[in-house]
């Protein structure tokens, strides 16, 4: 079997929403400390929808390919659906990434979270913080 999915060779090599939204709502940036990628995320929020996303990534190509598979799938969505998806959720809508890559799919929903925090904490929007956990809590970590 090849090592990368033929979604993930698309999504790599064809990544979708990539840029930059200069008048975005919420922005999340996160690094993995490990390889030192970085996925930046930029929302466009309008009455709860994620109107637009487009996203930066300065990372290995499943890290490209996992950022550009989660815009596509929060795009249009309330942020109440973009909050719940799962690196796990990524990594089946990519068809599968090699066991020592599960990690870049984690940047895509820790990134988009992040951008939806920046989003409530400008607005003054209270949240559930524990929706949001940082690092020292987060179950990702040796993954
Ligand atoms: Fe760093 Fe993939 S190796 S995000």
């Amino acid at each position: 079997m090849a090592l990368y999915s033929e979604k993930v060779m698309d999504h790599f090599l064809h990544p979708r929403n990539v840029g930059v939204i200069e008048d975005a709502d919420g922005i999340g940036e996160v690094g993995n400390a490990k390889c030192g990628d970085i996925m930046k995320i930029y929302l466009k929020i309008e009455n709860d929808i994620i109107a637009d996303v487009k996203f930066e990534t300065f990372g290995c190509g499943s890290a490209i390919a996992s950022s550009s598979m989660a815009t596509e799938l929060i795009k249009g969505k309330p942020l109440s659906d973009a909050l719940e998806l799962t690196n796990k959720a990524v990594v089946e809508a990519l068809e599968g990434l090699p066991p020592h890559k599960i990690h870049c799919s984690v940047l895509a929903e820790e990134s988009i979270k992040s951008a939806i925090k920046d989003y409530y904490d400008k607005n003054g929007i209270a949240y559930d913080s524990s929706q949001f956990p940082d690092c020292e809590h987060c179950a990702h970590c040796g993954e």
